[in-house]
This record gives structure tokens, C-alpha cells and sequence, in this order.
């Protein structure tokens, strides 16, 4: 079968153009110009199905590469399954999302990322691929972290934090970077220095402060910016590259600048809650009521200066890429675990219906351009992950993933009741933002369009990724 994208303009880092795009079957078949009578146009009329974009983007589907379907976290599991979340993923513009798959501590790296294929295996609505936490460093993980990188698993999660749940000491991420850096694999790096922060947790619970703002107020920034400091030093000692996750102090992505800036092999991502969410407004309502904005690395301080930092490191492409960081649990029962104890509040934001949107957004107020949207949302996720140039692009033989976005739409993304998300609640209440993901094809299958879902549980597919194009 083929398709006809007409009229649109096809948005990539390096520009927008206007274009037609022909589909056939799976793959991108052709970028025409509008009205060239050359080689592939005379296809364009004797296409089986014809979308008009006319006054729309079409940009490749979005590539959220931080997601967590089903994560075993504080006593209770993550809220939505890779059914619920790939689908409301595809309403928001996704086409693709890297899931985490856990190595507990105590278990076979084989066997937790055996545990994650059942999860996903047949029940996503859009491709999909996985990053590995390796829970417990010891000869066997590290052995395991060389086979994944041939299977397609090329990237390796390390907590900082969590002492007793996920935590390396610094001796087992050197062992694990000096792996990672003799098989190619990137190093992701939870950075916080999570054991002064269990320090300053009991501190704050002993003197009676228990409110959910107390989760950012003992997770300072210094904790943050420590923790990446110690992990780019650590990276540069091994050689290995380095992927700072979910960044939130602007201190600490000064310090990534600086190694970026002597060519190291560092990057960085931050997430839409890091952008617009704040310690002020959101993580301090009165009661429990902040425990919804509970995650980490913390909302921190608008006073304090760090959205407007991060929005200009990701001018500056200090920081890549904007990823979910997708941890949704609900309210009743689950956020509620912590009532009481600001610390037992499981941590995590659902957003991975909402990355596209409220990214557009930042088009809309003149903090990054139409190009750099598709770039830090898509196209660098794909290449950083790799997954380019069959994801994150629109280009002949590239995979149909493709998004048509209507600048002129409206979406109500902070209503609970509307968005497709498995939560009571909405992180981004009373978001109302311009643009209106439109239609959303998922390897040349339209999954979405004027509001209607069209997709199916267990067309997704799962992706091998190869490594990572931005290193040398
Ligand atoms: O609060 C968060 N980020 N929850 C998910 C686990 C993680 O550290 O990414
Ligand atoms: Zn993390
Ligand atoms: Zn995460």
C-alpha cells in the first residue's frame, strides 16, 4: 500500500521544507518536491491513500528514549504497562520509546531483561527498544553487559542513589565504565549522591518534617551537581562515553558543559518536568497533594534560576535531548504509600502522552526553533541510542514514522479524565498549549487521527539498537 503525505512542511534539524512525502508499505519511499516532474513524482498520483497537511508539520514520530512500563519501585510498581503507556504514548506523537529493562539486585542481568521481553513482547501499540539498569555490579553482570551490547542493548543504567535498591559504590561504576568502554556501550548515570542524601532524609523525618516538598529540600542541587561531577571524572578516567539522565540543576549541566567543552564523550538529557514544573508552584501545594510531583532528580526552585538555564543548555546543545523520564503511579494507593513520610512516596511523573506537546510549546514562546523541536525530541534520540537513521528522520528508506502536527490546534494536556495515560491524576493540570498532534503513523499504519485511535496492541515491534552514532 502506499501513502501520500501532501502540502505539509517537513521539519528536520536542518530545516523546513516544503514537501510530499510517499510511503510504501513500511518505509519512507520518496521526499518530493511539490510540483518536480522528475523521477518518483509520477508515483505521487496513483497513491492509495492521500493525506493533506496543508498548514501542518510533518516531522518524524518522536523517539522517547526514557521511559519505565511497569518498574518495580517502592514497594509498588509503576503504573502503566507497555499496553497503556505505548498507546498513550502514540496519541502524544511517539513512535518509538527505549524502556528500562531492571536487573534487580541479587538476580541475573539475563533474567531480569528475559522478564522485560514478556512484559513487552506482543502488547505494544508502537516499536520499542531497551536500556539495561544493571541493579548489582559484580564478574557475572559485567560479562552479561558484553553479551547485551551483541544483542542489541547498547546502553547501561548506574544509580548514584537509592542506597540498597539500585546504588553502585564508585569502584563498581569504574568496573562497569571500564566494560562499557571496552565494548562500546554508553553509560547512563543517575547523578545524585545518594548516600548524603539518605543522611539528610533521616535528618529531616527525625525533626519532623515530613511534607513532600521535604524531597527536593533534601536533595539540594550540590547533591546533584557532586554526583555528575564524580561520574564525568569517573567516564574520564575509563574512557567510557557518558549520558547524564534527567537533569535538573543547572549547576550540575555547567559542569557537563565544561567536559563537553574539552570534547569529552558526555552528554546530557533533561525532561518537560524539569522545564516547566517547580518546587513553588507544585511540589509545595498544601497536604499531600505535592506528593503527584514527587520524582528524581527533584523539581527544583524557580527563584532559584534553573528552568531558564535549562532551556538555554538546550539551545546550546549542552543538553541533547528531552526524554520522559516516564514513572507514572497513581494517587490513591500508590503515591500514597508516603503520607506521613515524604520519603516512602514512590517516585515518579507520567508524561509520556504529553513530551511532543508541551516541547512545542517551547517553539511557541520563542525558547527553541521548529528545527530544534524535532531535533532534541526526536532525530538526536535516535542517533544517540542507535536507532538512526530507521528512526528519528524522514528520508528514504527510513522507517514511516511519521507525525502530522497542526500548529493551529489546541491541546487540553492537564486533564485527567482526557488524557490515555493508566493514572487517577495529571502532572500538568491546567497545561492548555497550542498545536494539536493530528495524525501519527507508525511504520506507515496511521494510529491515530482526528482524535480517533486507529492502532492496536501488539503491532509494535521490538528494535536492536546498534551503538551510539555521536561517538568516535
Ligand atoms: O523519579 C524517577 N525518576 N523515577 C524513575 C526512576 C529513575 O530514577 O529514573
Ligand atoms: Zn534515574
Ligand atoms: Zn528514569
Amino acid at each position: 500500500m502506499t501513502t501520500l503525505i501532501k502540502n505539509g512542511l517537513v521539519v528536520s534539524p536542518q530545516g523546513a521544507i516544503a514537501a510530499d512525502v510517499l510511503i510504501d508499505g513500511e518505509k519512507i519511499a520518496a521526499v518530493l518536491t511539490p510540483g518536480d516532474t522528475s523521477l518518483g513524482n509520477e508515483l505521487t498520483s496513483t497513491a492509495d491513500v492521500v493525506i493533506d497537511a496543508a498548514g501542518k508539520y510533518v516531522i518524524p514520530g518522536g523517539v522517547d528514549s526514557h521511559t519505565h512500563m511497569e518498574l518495580p519501585f517502592g514497594g509498588t510498581f509503576a503504573s502503566d504497562t507497555f499496553d497503556t503507556g505505548t498507546r498513550a504514548a502514540a496519541w502524544g506523537g511517539t513512535t518509538t520509546i527505549i524502556d528500562f529493562a531492571v536487573q534487580k539486585f541479587g538476580e541475573r542481568v539475563q533474567d531480569g531483561l528475559a522478564t522485560w521481553h514478556e512484559k513487552a513482547r506482543g502488547n505494544t501499540h508502537i516499536d520499542y527498544a531497551f536500556h539495561q539498569i544493571i541493579g548489582g555490579v559484580d564478574d557475572d553482570s559485567l560479562k552479561a553487559m558484553d553479551e547485551l551490547v551483541n544483542e542489541g542493548i547498547t546502553s547501561f543504567k548506574l544509580f548514584m542513589a537509592y542506597p540498597g535498591v539500585f546504588y553502585s559504590d564508585d569502584g563498581q561504576i569504574l568496573r562497569a565504565m571500564q566494560t562499557a568502554a571496552n565494548n562500546g556501550g554508553m553509560i547512563m548515570m543517575h547523578a545524585e549522591n545518594g548516600i548524603a542524601i539518605d543522611v539528610l532524609v533521616s535528618q529531616a523525618l527525625a525533626a519532623g518534617k515530613t511534607d513532600p516538598k521535604y524531597h527536593s529540600l533534601t536533595r539540594p542541587w550540590e547533591t546533584e551537581a557532586e554526583a555528575t561531577n564524580r561520574a564525568i571524572m569517573l567516564a574520564r578516567m575509563t574512557g567510557a562515553p557518558l549520558y547524564v539522565v534527567h537533569m535538573s540543576a543547572k549547576q550540575a549541566v555547567k559542569i557537563l558543559q565544561e567536559a563537553k567543552n574539552d570534547a569529552w564523550n558526555v552528554f546530557g538529557e533533561t525532561c518537560p518536568q524539569y522545564l516547566y514544573l517547580s518546587l513553588e508552584e507544585q511540589l509545595s501545594q498544601p497536604g499531600f497533594e505535592g506528593a503527584k510531583w514527587v520524582c528524581s532528580t527533584p523539581l527544583r526552585s524557580k527563584a532559584e534560576g534553573h528552568h531558564e538555564e535549562l532551556w538555554k543548555y538546550l539551545r546550546t546543545n549542552d543538553l541533547s535531548i528531552v526524554s520522559t523520564d516516564h514513572c507514572p503511579f497513581c494517587f490513591k494507593e500508590q503515591k500514597e504509600l508516603g503520607v506521613g513520610n515524604f520519603s516512602a512516596i514512590p517516585n515518579g511523573i507520567g508524561s509520556v502522552e504529553h513530551r511532543m506537546d508541551l516541547l512545542y510549546q517551547g517553539v511557541v514562546e520563542g525558547k527553541i526553533s521548529l528545527q530544534r523541536w524535532v531535533e532534541i525530541t526526536s532525530t538526536t534520540p535516535a542517533r544517540m541510542f542507535g536507532l538512526y537513521p530507521q528512526k528519528g528522520v524522514i528520508a528514504p528508506g527510513s522507517d514511516a514514522d511519521i507525525v502530522i502536527y497542526n500548529p493551529s490546534g489546541r491541546t487540553e494536556i492537564g486533564y485527567h479524565k482526557t488524557h490515555h495515560m493508566n493514572m487517577d491524576h495529571s502532572a500538568w493540570e491546567g497545561f492548555n498549549v497550542d498545536g494539536h498532534v493530528d495524525t501519527v503513523l507508525s511504520r506507515g499504519a496511521v494510529i491515530v487521527d482526528n482524535n480517533a485511535y486507529l492502532g492496536h496492541m501488539g503491532h509494535g515491534k521490538y528494535l536492536k539498537r546498534g551503538l551510539s552514532q555521536y561517538l568516535i
